[in-house]
């Protein structure tokens, strides 16, 4: 029976897989015979950004862990590789499954692909065009040598379409970080920082910072962050503080007045802050996502964005990365000035699902 290798190594990675493996294990209770082994390769390794994740989402827990840990792109990249094909080279898969666009998903694609073992890229065909983005060379990297594209958008479709790739090989499945979000939506838990700063509902901001080009210049996170004070007529501005974006403060070394700082947030702590916010300013992709399905506006500091139906369709405007451009928007916000968002299609909970659907037929040599 074929075995499928499930790859996950960085935060934003779980909440995709969790989904997935879900929908693995219904298929098995259904007596729909597939193997798996899920592959952590160890990018994210502090409790706060991996461990949490799996057991607040009930992510079985890895069969593997590379153990890579943290190094330049390079380092990471490399050193993912190196462990993924001494694994494969002693217990060979039979498919690569990988999420995202961190350097985890490209490594092993790489790796699995010279292994002669096929790809499969769940959230394929998005596209930022943002060359100094490593996840867009991780993404166009990936997609080049994927086999099976499951893509979450309309617009991903088009990005494949018009590079060549056949349709037959593009599965329209939706988005599981929404299958992830709809499942926990329930148990979102109120975090200690609501009582610590005395957060109400629509009462505060919530801001998520740790692309390098928005945090690794001190002065240039200063100015961002005197600017989303100062705009923020006061409002308590609760800031999950990720750990790239930690070092850099603590070179700043000083503080800003409504900014309140936390640890990054567990999954279900974090989406308790956001559904109940008044807005969020981030530069994550994801956090774009689910903004726009709990229908909470979301100001993106970015340039561009991958994820053009979040801004099309729901709640989220690209405001920039230049600091001032950040008062003016959060000004509408304030002023309750602030579209309503509807869902993008087939973000509805259901792509696990498919995509367990597609694989069996992948498997079966049936397309
Ligand atoms: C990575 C992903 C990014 C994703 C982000 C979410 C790439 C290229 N980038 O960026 O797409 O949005 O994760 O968090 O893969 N660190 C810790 N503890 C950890 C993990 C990291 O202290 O558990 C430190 C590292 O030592 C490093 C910094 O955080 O100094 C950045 O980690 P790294 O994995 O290199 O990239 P991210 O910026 O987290």
């Amino acid at each position: 029976m074929a075995l499928i290798d499930i790859i996950a190594g960085a935060r934003p990675n779980f909440m995709k897989v969790a989904s997935i493996v879900d929908a693995l294990k219904e298929a098995q209770n259904l007596g729909n015979q597939m193997r798996w082994r899920l592959v952590h390769t160890g990018q994210h390794y502090d409790w706060h950004m991996s461990a949490a994740f799996f057991e607040e989402l009930g992510i079985p827990e890895p069969d593997i862990n590379l153990g890579v840990g943290s190094g330049t792109q390079a380092e990471q990249t490399a050193g993912i590789m190196v462990r993924y094909e001494r694994l494969l080279m002693e217990q060979p898969s039979d498919l690569c499954l990988v999420v995202g666009d961190v350097n985890s998903t490209m490594a092993c694609a790489i790796v699995a692909r010279k292994c002669r073992i096929e790809v499969a890229h769940v959230e394929g065909g998005l596209r930022s065009r943002d060359w100094s983005m490593p996840e867009e060379i991780n993404r166009v990297v990936t997609d080049s040598i994927t086999s099976w594209f499951f893509t979450t958008s309309e617009s991903a479709n088009e990005n494949l379409r018009g590079e060549g790739v056949e349709p037959e090989r593009i599965f329209f499945v939706g988005n599981t970080m929404i299958d992830s979000l709809l499942k926990h939506r329930v148990r979102f838990r109120r975090p200690a920082v609501w009582r610590e700063a005395g957060l109400v509902a629509r009462g505060y901001l919530v801001l998520t910072l740790h692309r390098p080009g928005n945090v690794d210049d001190p002065r240039q996170l200063a100015a961002r962050l005197d600017a989303i004070t100062g705009a923020a007529r006061g409002l308590p501005v609760v800031f999950p503080v990720h750990p790239r974006t930690a070092g850099t403060l603590a070179e700043i070394g000083r503080s800003w007045p409504g900014l309140v700082c936390t640890p990054p947030l567990s999954y279900l702590e974090f989406n308790f802050l956001v559904e109940q916010a008044l807005g969020v300013l981030t530069d994550s992709g994801g956090v774009t996502e689910e903004t726009t399905v709990l229908n909470v506006p979301c100001l993106t500091l970015r340039d561009n964005t991958e994820r053009p139906e979040t801004v099309a369709l729901g709640t989220n405007e690209l405001v920039g990365t230049d600091p001032a451009r950040i008062p003016p928007v959060l000004g509408r916000l304030l002023a309750g000035q602030w579209k309503r968002g509807t869902l993008p299609p087939l973000w509805d909970g259901k792509a696990g699902q498919r995509i367990v659907e597609k694989l069996s037929c992948v498997l079966k040599g049936q397309g």
